[in-house]
């Protein structure tokens, strides 16, 4: 598959393999299972998988601490199972990115074994240590519920040592040079096996420099840029997307001239697009869009509405996250670090016409989308598990034992009460042309049958009603008028006199005469093209 910027307007689909199918009956998603859902994912238009990471890991943090990044964890399947599901997914059309994990490694990595047990170790210096824990004072702590600082004291390297994220994932030492040409040597390894790129986890925090934050410092971005550079002349049509929480003014560092990332998440929209449809006001959208710059035209930003962790609100103030916390965690225990460990569909109290609309968001401002699995069925959460694995259930496809996920017993307790998979799966949904996942899907086919969709022309239109989100998508021949109604009321939204014309209704597939006001059902939405 070749074509470099494909990118620039693709549907992103995120998987975690253990909870997607298991082929085996062992209660754990494999990389078989998803070979066998790959039809699904095309059915549904996605053009590029993200799975979460399958590596050998003892999973204190779910994958993202790796004990070996060359190999796949067998309860997942074997490097042969994955280069099949690369070719089967090829040959549909669908790309796979992994993730890639840089900064830092589990502490049952052999480099940690070694580094703590042997002060002499060519691996001592592949981390970051200290005497004292006052070095780099005053650095954001990220797992605040669980981490009370970034250094832990080791008893066997008679040293503290660094790490941004939990306790059992040190922080590996940048300024290495050896570690440095690993993390290539890991990037190599999986492109050359036909992995279509990254999203590279957590690039802010590779460099700890006294005096600052420790953050997305000059000596990280040359780091990636050089990782750049390699995939560039070796594997073309790769991509890294960068796992970064920053406002879009900082995180346009990564993108830099086009020669760093291809991709960004938009991390300060989403949280705005959940707040917008809470204050029943749009402006909090227009606002961070006005402030998000122009980027170079071989890049892209990547939007969502959920992912595998918290929803984080982390970017809005706090007044905001109170009024959020209040509308969308009302219970103590949706709640983690700075936000909700709640999926789409409850956050949103099931109601499907705010579930559609933000989808409408997702679906038509500029940006590659990323859809998390099983939102698109309006997939629920189970609160009893700990941390963010009450979002990671096991993918309802069917109503029989189990949901179709499994022939064994589940990996983990399955979601209950109102979203169980006897009331939301996959089976139920395609039936009816009336589903969540049937108007998803038409959303994505519209969203390519329109190339004024997937490109990044936006221009607000003033409809005199703030709970109206208006804008036009494209130009000339193609141009697309989308309104959101963000509010639980009827409203008017004034149409401006140019915008006054025929069009059609792309939903329904029938005209649409544009008069100089539209009346919007509450939280609904409308794409007339003109
Ligand atoms: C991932 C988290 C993970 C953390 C540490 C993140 O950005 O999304 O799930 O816990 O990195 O690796």
């Amino acid at each position: 598959m070749t074509n470099s910027l494909w990118y620039k307007n693709a549907v992103f689909y995120e998987i975690s393999v253990r909870a997607f199918k298991d082929s085996d009956g062992d209660g754990h998603g494999d990389l078989q299972g998803l070979t066998e859902k790959l039809d699904y994912l095309k059915d549904l238009g996605v053009d590029c998988i993200w799975i979460m990471p399958i590596y050998p890991s003892p999973l204190r943090d779910d994958g993202y601490d790796i004990a070996d990044y060359y190999s796949v964890d067998k309860t997942y399947g074997s490097l042969d199972q994955l280069k099949t599901l690369i070719e089967a997914a090829h040959q549909r059309g669908i790309r796979i990115i992994t993730d890639l994990v840089l900064n830092h490694t589990s502490d049952e990595h052999p480099w940690f074994q070694s580094a703590r047990a042997d002060k002499n170790s060519p691996y001592r210096d592949y981390y970051v240590w200290n005497d004292d824990d006052k070095k780099y004072a005053g650095v954001r702590i990220i797992f605040q519920d669980v981490e009370t600082s970034n250094w832990t004291w080791d008893e066997k390297a008679v040293q503290y040592f660094w790490h941004r994220f939990y306790s059992t994932q040190p922080d590996l030492n940048f300024d290495n040079p050896n570690v440095q040409d690993e993390m290539l040597n890991v990037v190599r390894f999986w492109l050359s096996m036909g992995i279509d790129g990254f999203r590279v986890d957590a690039p802010t925090y590779l460099f700890e420099r006294e005096g600052t934050n420790c953050e997305s410092l000059p000596e990280t971005h040359a780091y990636l840029k050089r990782m750049r550079r390699m995939i560039d002349a070796d594997f073309p049509n790769a991509i890294m997307l960068a796992e970064s929480n920053q406002w879009p003014r900082e995180l346009i560092q990564y993108f830099d001239n086009g020669d760093e990332f291809h991709m960004a998440f938009h991390f300060p929209l989403m949280p705005r697009i959940y707040l917008a449809l809470a204050q029943g006001d749009a402006s909090a959208i227009v606002k961070i869009l006005n402030d998000t710059p122009v980027i170079p035209a071989n890049c892209q930003w990547t939007t969502f509405l959920r992912n595998h962790d918290e929803l984080t609100l982390e970017m809005v103030t706090d007044e905001e996250r109170k009024l959020m916390w209040r509308e969308y965690a009302p219970e103590e225990k949706m709640i983690l670090n700075l936000g909700i460990r709640r999926r789409l569909a409850p956050i949103l109290n099931n109601d499907r016409r705010k579930i559609e609309l933000v989808n409408s968001l997702l679906f038509t401002l500029p940006g590659s989308p990323i859809l998390y699995y099983g939102d698109e069925i309006g997939m629920g959460d189970n609160l009893n598990l700990p941390d963010r694995h009450g979002v990671r259930t096991p993918m309802q496809w069917d109503d029989s034992l189990h949901a179709g996920f499994s022939a064994g017993t589940p990996f983990t307790e399955m979601v209950q009460g109102d979203y169980h998979y006897l009331k939301v799966n996959v089976a139920d949904q395609m039936k009816s042309q009336h589903s969540l996942l049937r108007t998803i899907q038409k959303m994505i086919s519209l969203r390519k049958q329109y190339a004024a969709l997937g490109g990044n022309q936006l221009e607000w239109v003033e409809t005199d009603n703030p709970a109206v989100l208006a804008y036009l998508r494209g130009q000339g021949d193609e141009a697309i008028l989308v309104l959101n109604n963000l509010s639980e009321h009827v409203q008017v939204a004034h149409i401006p006199a140019e915008y006054q014309t025929s069009g059609q209704n792309l939903f329904e597939d029938r005209p649409y005469i544009l008069n100089a006001h539209v009346s919007l059902q509450p939280y609904s939405y409308l794409w007339i093209k003109l």
